[in-house]
């Protein structure tokens, strides 16, 4: 087992991420998103992985804020990077998530080898759905899954990754259930008043 170095994490950090995403981890108002309190970030660790490995496009809500626009990828980092610098994002600044290991990066890169475009978020959060069992039924779902079906499709089992963490996860994936609910409503009743 490796483990991760933080200050190695924060070297790769400064020398590629923090042009877009800044040295406080705070993004640029609506152009970089922050990482700083984000949920991608601090969620199940495979989300921040894949999107190093992959990249990510088009939009994506991040502390509240929408954000339309692309990230490269910087899959040409070493495993030992990946994990030093994922693990530097997850606990700098106010975050406070596990570490990350190379082991888990070369997992991570394994099962999600078939995805050659950068990720939307729909497709990140399909695949949290996927693993939680629905994301839009009520939480209790998230005690009854098992990911025996995933394994075998070859996609990419978030519980696998990060036995800790995806208990919150499951609970942002929850609330913007229910903001979209209210939104929904929202719409309806101004219809309702025209
Ligand atoms: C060229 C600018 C750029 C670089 C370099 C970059 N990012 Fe990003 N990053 C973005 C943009 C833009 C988005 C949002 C993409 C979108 O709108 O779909 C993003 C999104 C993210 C997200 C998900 C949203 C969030 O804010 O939590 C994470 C996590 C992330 N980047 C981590 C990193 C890490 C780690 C590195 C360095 C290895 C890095 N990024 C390098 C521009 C960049």
């Amino acid at each position: 087992m490796s483990t991760p170095d933080i200050a190695n994490g924060n070297t790769v950090y400064n020398q590629v991420c923090a042009a877009c995403h800044q040295p406080t981890g705070l993004g640029l108002a609506g152009v970089f998103p922050p990482l700083d309190g984000s949920d991608w970030v601090t969620g199940p660790a495979g989300l921040p992985i894949s999107i190093i490995l992959k990249g990510l496009q088009g939009p994506i809500d991040v502390n509240g804020v929408t954000y339309n626009s692309m990230m490269p990828a910087a899959g040409y980092l070493t495993d030992q990077q990946i994990a030093d610098v994922t693990t530097y994002i997850r606990q700098a600044w106010s975050n406070k998530a596990d570490a990350v290991t190379a082991e888990t990066v070369a997992q991570v890169k394994e099962m999600t080898s078939e995805q050659v475009l950068p990720w939307t978020a729909e497709q990140l959060q399909a695949l949290v759905a996927e693993h939680s069992g629905s994301a839009t039924s009520a939480p209790a779902v998230a005690t009854s899954t098992t990911s025996t079906t995933l394994a075998n499709t070859g996609s990419f089992d978030v519980a696998k990754i990060t036995d800790k963490s995806d208990s919150h996860w499951f609970s942002f994936g929850w609330v913007i259930g229910a903001l979209i609910f209210v939104v929904a409503i929202i719409a309806g009743l101004k219809k309702l008043t025209h």
